[in-house]
């Protein structure tokens, strides 16, 4: 491989980090929400290392189920956004997927279905992206059990729309309009991350984990290592050139940052074409040999310039971390703007990952 950078991916954190979800609401389901190829890890590296504790995976389409069942044949496979047309519900059938229905026309393509599946119904209770009111999930309950025989109805499933702020009193508000759905026989399911460390007793038993399965913390103003989570993900590249720059010079496009004295400066094989995000101000920290220095100028497509008077000696060829042990890329996240989530499941294909 030449270019250097690469994404580690620790196998034993996700095992971790799910065993720590466990750990916090024993006696629930943990499914392992693995869309977008793992939250850019790797699907297929992802399901393998958290198949032993995971109790069912989700994702977002069908293209991404049948590339989990490669890897994984028996566990549950919720779909998240449930199915897109009609041509799919052969598939569903076949792969043993579950999709979740959250509109009328989905309704309507399952009535007129012969063969059997197993669904969830999807509560709106505030989200208001997809799914249908509480009050009318009574009603549709009483459909599909009475005029869809075909149909199995595994349970009911929401979304936390506010669950990362520990004080927001919407997710309090969800739950309890969630637990209004009283349905006999059904299964529940509406905790993501934030939710599973938060509620201390939770009203459903099937758990959607994403971000802290990949050891970020899903919580405003708590750490993953308070909560005891580990990166499941090193973005790592190193120095390709370390030059002597002059007082007064400047780095990089549209020249916003000046050197205030002679000083060394390197450039990191890493830019926004692999997704590091282009907005990282001036100041952002990558570490070289567990020493943290910040970026300089703006990021480039495939480099960017670091500050390096904190370590005259350093050469080409040190290597960097972007994120990863050490540096949270909860750290990079808010200073760019966004959130973990986003850098995560945004590193482009051309970033190799490799299982450690
Ligand atoms: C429907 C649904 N459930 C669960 C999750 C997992 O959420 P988190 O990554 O916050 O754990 C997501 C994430 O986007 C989602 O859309």
């Amino acid at each position: 491989m030449s270019r250097p950078l690469k994404a580690i991916v620790h196998a034993s954190a996700l095992a971790h980090n799910l065993a720590v979800m466990r750990r916090i609401q024993p006696g629930r389901r943990m499914v392992a929400v693995v869309k977008a190829d793992g939250y850019g890890h790797g699907l297929e590296n992802v399901v393998r290392a958290a198949a032993p504790e995971a109790d069912a995976f989700a994702v977002s389409s069908v293209e991404e189920a049948l590339a989990l069942r490669a890897v994984e044949a028996h566990k549950p496979v919720l779909l998240l956004e449930g199915f897109f047309e009609e041509a799919e519900l052969p598939l569903l059938e076949r792969f043993g997927l579950w999709p979740v229905v959250h509109s009328p026309e989905q309704l309507e393509r399952l009535a007129a279905y012969r063969s059997e599946l197993t669904v969830w119904l999807k509560a709106d209770t505030g989200m208001n992206r997809l799914g249908f009111r509480a009050a009318e999930c009574a009603r549709i309950v009483e459909r599909i059990r009475t005029s869809m025989p075909h149909i199995t109805l595994r349970g009911l499933v929401s979304h936390l729309s506010s669950a990362d702020d520990p004080d927001s009193p919407l997710t309090g508000w969800q739950y309890k309009e969630f637990g209004h759905l009283a349905v006999a026989g059904a299964e529940y399911s509406v905790s993501n991350s934030a939710g599973i460390f938060t509620a201390p007793t939770l009203p459903d038993e099937w758990l959607r984990c994403g971000i802290a399965l990949y050891g970020a913390s899903p919580l405003v103003g708590r750490s993953a290592a308070e909560l005891g989570l580990r990166p499941a993900m090193t973005l790592e590249s190193e120095l390709i050139s370390v030059r002597p720059c002059l007082r007064g010079d400047t780095i990089g496009y549209a020249a916003t940052w000046e050197c205030p004295e002679d000083m060394p400066v390197g450039v990191v094989a890493a830019g926004y074409g692999d997704g590091y995000p282009r907005h990282a101000p001036a100041g952002t920290r990558v570490l070289i040999g567990g020493t943290p220095v910040p970026v300089i100028g703006r990021i480039c497509m495939d480099m960017f310039m670091v500050d390096l008077r904190a370590l005259p000696g350093a050469r080409a060829g040190d290597r960097v971390v972007l994120w990863g042990e050490g540096l949270p890329v909860e750290e990079i996240a808010a200073g760019s703007g966004t959130i973990p989530n986003d850098l995560l499941s945004g590193l482009t294909s051309r970033v190799p990952r490799l299982v450690a």
